[in-house]
């Protein structure tokens, strides 16, 4: 496996596995990672003859008072999942690498990134998908791979991707969840004991506006208060929103029909927790 810090070094690896005819897939992270990124990486080795895994905590996708100074960055750990998993190149630049001086140029996706997470986090998806723009660039891979558990950064990827041409596909693979179904998240491991413990109440809600629409529940302001209904028995919990959209214009619908995404972001002390739930009422 090689290791990376510069573009250059990336791009010229990339080349030689280009040129032996290799499918190049990219799996863009920021580090810590965790089973759901194992998930990642094991669909891209599936898929493609060369692997790249990006690890970067990229701080223009953090807001001001956010968790960038504090989040996980355990490079060596990072480094023997990627070996053990057989990727063929770890790229870890440095701040200076990605963003030089800083950067005057942004990519920006409208009103998908007004809703849900992107009401509560302004300039985090504008971040995202700069960055994403930028490791696109960089790796030039035939294929992205990203989590559904960020629902959200998943359709604005796959907006943006369209709408710029951007010569890639991007795949999104199923969450990855531990035993009592808390989503993988590298942020999981803020959490004290006794905050872990009520940390799987989160799907188990989702779980809930499930249960209730497959029964026949088609107002989403009633399932909105079972979910949170089951979300007020964990006491330290605190609903930043619960919301069922649309999953491609990610719009709040009036009414429940066809494919709807249930998706919550909460507050355990200080750590925010995502989650969500695809649902399709056709099948
Ligand atoms: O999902 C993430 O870890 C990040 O948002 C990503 C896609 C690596 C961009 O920094």
């Amino acid at each position: 496996m090689d290791v990376a810090q510069t573009i250059a070094q990336v791009r010229g690896a990339v080349a030689v596995a280009r040129k032996k005819g290799s499918v190049i897939g990219l799996v863009p992270t920021m580090g810590a990672l965790h089973q759901g990124h194992v998930s990642l990486i094991k669909a891209a080795r599936a898929d493609c003859g060369y692997v790249v895994v990006s690890i970067f905590v990229n701080p223009t996708q953090f807001g001001p008072g956010e968790d960038f100074d504090r989040y996980p960055r355990p490079i060596d750990q990072d480094l023997e999942v990627c070996r053990h998993e057989g990727v063929d190149l770890v790229f870890a630049p440095t701040i200076e690498e990605m963003y030089g001086e800083g950067t005057l140029t942004w990519v920006q996706v409208d009103r998908l990134t007004d809703t849900l997470c992107g009401r509560f986090r302004p300039g985090h998806f504008r971040g995202v998908t700069t960055v994403c723009t930028k490791l696109f660039n960089i790796v030039q891979p035939d294929r992205a791979y990203f989590g559904q558990k960020d629902a959200q950064q998943a359709v604005v990827i796959q907006r943006m991707v369209a709408d710029l041409n951007m010569p890639l596909e991007i795949v999104v693979c199923p969450t990855i969840r531990e035993p009592d179904g808390l989503a993988a998240s590298s942020r999981n491991q803020y959490l004290t004991s006794d905050q872990r413990s009520q940390a799987p109440i989160l799907y188990k809600a989702l779980r809930r506006g499930q249960e209730v629409i497959e029964a026949g529940l088609r107002d989403p302001a009633k399932v909105v208060q079972q979910i949170r209904h089951v979300l007020d028995q964990a006491p330290d919990i605190r609903v930043q929103y619960i919301s069922i959209v649309d999953p491609q214009t990610l719009e709040p619908v009036d009414r429940i029909v066809g494919k709807v995404l249930i998706a919550a972001a909460v507050y355990l002390g200080q750590t925010r927790l995502i989650d969500n739930i695809l649902l399709d009422l056709d099948r």
